[in-house]
C-alpha cells in the first residue's frame, strides 16, 4: 500500500453523496434509463435545479458528527449533467438557476471541517452526443438503437472524459479519492456492447490522475486494477483477496437502497443495522461508505438525518473500536464482531448474551476487560474444562477459554462493546 494511502484504511468510515437532476424527479438516480427518458426531455430538469437549500457545510457536520472522515461527491453521474463549472459543456450547474459551482463550495466546507475530499466520477454520459448507445443506455430498447450511433465518435467522447477529469483534478486543490464509475466489458444485447478500458482509455487516464494528483487514491472500476475494491451493496463475507492477497476495500452502500434521493422510498435500514455494518466491515479489514441522497433543494432528508445521527451517538462513544483498528488474530463467539488495535481488542455484541461469553483462546491472554461505553468493569474467569456442570455452576470450557461475565442488563446503545485490554 502507499504510504500516502494510510489515513483510508485508518478512518475507515466516509460519506458518499449522490445529487445532481435526478434529485428532482426523485426517482432513484438511474430514472432516465429505467423510464428510458429521452434527452430532451430529461433536459427540463436543468431548468428547475434551484437547489436553494444547499449548503455543504451542513453536509460536513453531518458527517462528521455521524463520524464519518471522508466525503465522496458524485461530480457527474451517468446523466451526464457537471457539477461544477466546467469549460467543456453548457449542460452544467452554473447554468441552471442555481448558478453556482456546487464542487467548488463543497470541497472549500469539507476542508474547513477537516474532512478528506472524494470525488465520484461517472465514465457513462448518456448526455453526451457522441457517447454511444450501449446495453445500459436509456435508448438500448429503441427499435433502431445501434442506428443510433452512426455518426457518434466515441474519440470525442473519450477527449471529453479526459479533459473532465483533468478539470477537476487541476482546479481544486489536493483530492484525495477518486471514484470513477463504472465498467461493463461483457454485456452485451441488441447488437449493442459493453464497454471497458478501450472506450475509456483507462491507462492514459489513470496516468493522468496519477500525474495530477500523485497521492490520490483510485477505484477499480476503470476495468483495469486500482488501489482497492469496491464491493457494492453487500457485505464480504471475510476479508477481500485478490490472487490469494488481502487487499485494500470499501463497501459502499444506501441508506434505503437508492443512491439518489428517491421520495417514496422507505425501505430505510435501522441505525442498529448500519452500525453493524461499519463494525462488520471494520472486522475484516474494510471501510464503508455510507451514501446519503439530497433532496431537489439541497438539503439531507429528515430520515438521512436522523440515521447519521443515530450513528453518531454510537461512534461518539466507541469510535476507538473502530478507527486505526481492522480484523482480529482471534476467532470471534457467535454473533459477535472483532475488531483490534495493537493491545486492545473490541468485542462487538451483536445481540446481548445471558450474562456469559465464551471467547476462545485467550486464556491468560486478558489484563483487564471493560465495557467500551462507560468504562465500567467486565469481569472474567478462566473455567477448568474438566469442571462439572452442578446447579448454578456451568460445566468447564474448551482449554484456552475466557468466560466474560456480562450483566442482564445491556448498556443503552445500538451495538455494546467490551474493550479488552491484551497482556
Ligand atoms: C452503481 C449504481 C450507480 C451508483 C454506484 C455507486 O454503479 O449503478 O448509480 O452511483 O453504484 O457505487
Amino acid at each position: 500500500m502507499n504510504p500516502e494511502h494510510a489515513w483510508f484504511t485508518h478512518d475507515r468510515f466516509g460519506m458518499f453523496v449522490h445529487w445532481g437532476l435526478y434529485a428532482l424527479p426523485a426517482r432513484h438516480e438511474w430514472v432516465m434509463n429505467r423510464e428510458r427518458i429521452h434527452t430532451e426531455d430529461y433536459e427540463k430538469y436543468f431548468d428547475y435545479f434551484e437547489a436553494d437549500l444547499y449548503d455543504p457545510r451542513a453536509w460536513a457536520k453531518a458527517a462528521k458528527e455521524a463520524g464519518m472522515k471522508y466525503v465522496v461527491l458524485t461530480t457527474k453521474h451517468h446523466e451526464g449533467f457537471a457539477m461544477w463549472d466546467s469549460a467543456l459543456t453548457d449542460y452544467k450547474v452554473t447554468k441552471t438557476p442555481h448558478g453556482k459551482d456546487v464542487v467548488a463550495a463543497y470541497v472549500e466546507a469539507l476542508r474547513e471541517a477537516d474532512l478528506k475530499v472524494g470525488f465520484y466520477h461517472s465514465l457513462i454520459d448518456w448526455h453526451h452526443p457522441d457517447y454511444t448507445v450501449d446495453p445500459v443506455h436509456p435508448r438500448r430498447d429503441d427499435e433502431n438503437a445501434a442506428a443510433l450511433n452512426e455518426g457518434r465518435d466515441m474519440n470525442k467522447y473519450r477527449d471529453y472524459l479526459h479533459g473532465q477529469v483533468r478539470e477537476l483534478l487541476s482546479n481544486y486543490g489536493t483530492i484525495d479519492y477518486i471514484f470513477f464509475d463504472f465498467s461493463f466489458p461483457g454485456r452485451s444485447a441488441n447488437g449493442l456492447e459493453g464497454k471497458g478500458k478501450d472506450d475509456w482509455n483507462s491507462p492514459e487516464l489513470i496516468n493522468l490522475v496519477r500525474e495530477l494528483q500523485p497521492n490520490i487514491i483510485v477505484n477499480d472500476r476503470l476495468d483495469i486494477p486500482g488501489d482497492l475494491v469496491t464491493p457494492e451493496q453487500y457485505q464480504p463475507s471475510g476479508p477481500m483477496l485478490k490472487d490469494g492477497q488481502p487487499v485494500i476495500w470499501e463497501a459502499c452502500q444506501t441508506l434505503n437502497g437508492s443512491w439518489g434521493y428517491d421520495r417514496d422510498n422507505s425501505d430505510y435500514k435501522s441505525v442498529e443495522l448500519l452500525i453493524k455494518m461499519l463494525v462488520d466491515g471494520v472486522s475484516k479489514d474494510g471501510n464503508l461508505l455510507l451514501n446519503v441522497g439530497p433532496t431537489g433543494r439541497g438539503n439531507f432528508d429528515p430520515r438521512a438525518i436522523e440515521s447519521l445521527a443515530g450513528i453518531g451517538e454510537w461512534t461518539k462513544l466507541h469510535g476507538r473500536s473502530i478507527y486505526g483498528a481492522g480484523a482480529s488474530e482471534f476467532t470471534a463467539p457467535a454473533d459477535t464482531r472483532f475488531t483490534a488495535n495493537g493491545n486492545r481488542l473490541y468485542l462487538h455484541l451483536f445481540s446481548w448474551p445471558m450474562r456469559h461469553v465464551h471467547i476462545a483462546g485467550l486464556a491468560g491472554k486478558i489484563a483487564y476487560a471493560q465495557l467500551l461505553n462507560d468504562a465500567s468493569e467486565v469481569r472474567y474467569s478462566e473455567a477448568d474444562p474438566s469442571q462439572t456442570a452442578q446447579n448454578t455452576t456451568p460445566g468447564g470450557q474448551p482449554a484456552g477459554t475466557v468466560t466474560l461475565d456480562l450483566p442482564i442488563q445491556p448498556p443503552d446503545v445500538a451495538v455494546p462493546v467490551v474493550e479488552i485490554f491484551l497482556k
